[in-house]
């Protein structure tokens, strides 16, 4: 935790607050119960998706492995699309030197929708060793390709070490992205948003990949395949949401309305003052970047941006943090679920 957060503003730190507000951290973090949630083997929501060779299943079929090296990176997809849902799955990431390396767990109908796809996104972003990995959300809607609504966070605990739980909740009113049972984000839908709100059936998505031209330092730091292979673990699938052909673009057919009622009615649909304090918890502490403080960007914040005063003196007009944060912006366009050759390509 910075320590110039907790000043008293004239200039020294008051180490009582800090105190306070550690253990405060603490126990928003750890207090709550597990979600309710079942979860599902990969052969029963999943199928690769690029890099086969690299995709390895456990014995018992419920967590798989997705592995990058000097050949391929790796994939998997959901078999079905959801209209609606809720994507989650326990993660852990590659440990020691990972820089180049980007883990996604994300939800996209891009190969369907090329030139209107909706997507949301969890990015980790490996490093240089002896440094935390950091992660992005985001979402597009409709082709909002040119309109990126990143955040950048750091984590409160090493995702190398042990496995935690990452969920993408969408509903027709807002997108949660959870990591264990702490909302990190929330966009609640609004009318403004229009399009930008992601509304066709979505797959769920999870890769890694070799990003060495964007993803340490603004592509500073490349993969080193010494360090190969590079090993995510994913267990403890869950797909819960309405399977719908996005073709037929029915939204929401009739027989769906169960397991819409379901998905409303479960815990994690709807923030409780609890987590609501966690929440803002993490952000004042460990997100680094928020489009909505980049006014450089974006000189009239998008409409679901709520801008939390407190919050936004912390942040310049690029929307980094006045202390201790870095963030290079980046290009949007490129491939992330490379073909092998094309990750030939970039890994030389
Ligand atoms: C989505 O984009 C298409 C064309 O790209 C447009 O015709 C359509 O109206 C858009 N839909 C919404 C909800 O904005
Ligand atoms: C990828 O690169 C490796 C070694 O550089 C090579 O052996 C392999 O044939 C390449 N694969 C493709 C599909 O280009």
């Amino acid at each position: 935790m910075d320590v110039w957060f907790c000043s008293n503003g004239r200039g020294f730190p008051n180490l009582f607050l800090l105190l306070t507000l550690m253990i405060f951290c603490f126990c928003n973090f750890v207090a709550n119960a597990s979600f309710n949630v079942s979860t599902i083997r990969f052969d029963e929501g999943y199928s690769p998706l690029f890099g086969d060779g690299n995709l390895v299943r456990s014995p018992d079929g419920k967590s798989v492995r997705l592995l990058l090296d000097r050949f391929t990176g790796s994939g998997f997809i959901s078999s079905k699309m959801y209209n609606h849902g809720f994507f989650s799955a326990r993660i852990k990431l590659p440990s020691d030197y990972t820089a180049g390396i980007v883990v996604a767990f994300y939800t996209s109908n891009g190969d369907v929708f090329e030139k209107n796809h909706d997507e949301l996104d969890f990015e980790f972003l490996g490093n240089i060793e002896g440094k935390p990995w950091r992660f992005q959300t985001n979402l597009y809607g409709n082709g909002s390709t040119n309109r990126g609504r990143e955040e950048r966070y750091r984590l409160w605990f090493d995702p190398t070490k042990e496995f935690h739980r990452y969920s993408i909740l969408w509903t027709a009113n807002n997108i949660i992205f959870y990591i264990d049972e702490v909302p990190i984000r929330e966009v609640v839908r609004n009318e403004a948003m229009g399009g930008d709100y992601p509304s066709k059936p979505m797959s769920l998505y999870a890769t890694i990949w070799d990003a060495s031209n964007w993803a340490t330092s603004g592509g500073k730091y490349k993969v080193n395949y010494k360090y190969a292979p590079f090993v995510s673990e994913f267990k403890d699938l869950v797909l819960e949401g309405c399977p719908s052909d996005p073709i037929q673009e029915v939204l929401e057919p009739s027989d769906c309305s169960d397991t819409i009622a379901r998905l409303n009615a479960q815990d994690f649909a709807t923030i409780t003052p609890e987590r609501r304090a966690a929440m803002r918890n993490f952000r004042q502490h460990y997100m680094y970047y928020s489009y909505c403080y980049d006014t450089l960007r974006y000189s009239v914040p998008p409409p679901e941006c709520v801008i939390i005063p407190t919050e936004q003196r912390r942040f310049k007009d690029s929307g980094r943090l006045k202390f201790g944060g870095s963030h290079r912006r980046r290009s949007r366009r490129r491939n992330r679920n490379p073909s092998v050759s094309l990750n030939n390509q970039s890994s030389m």
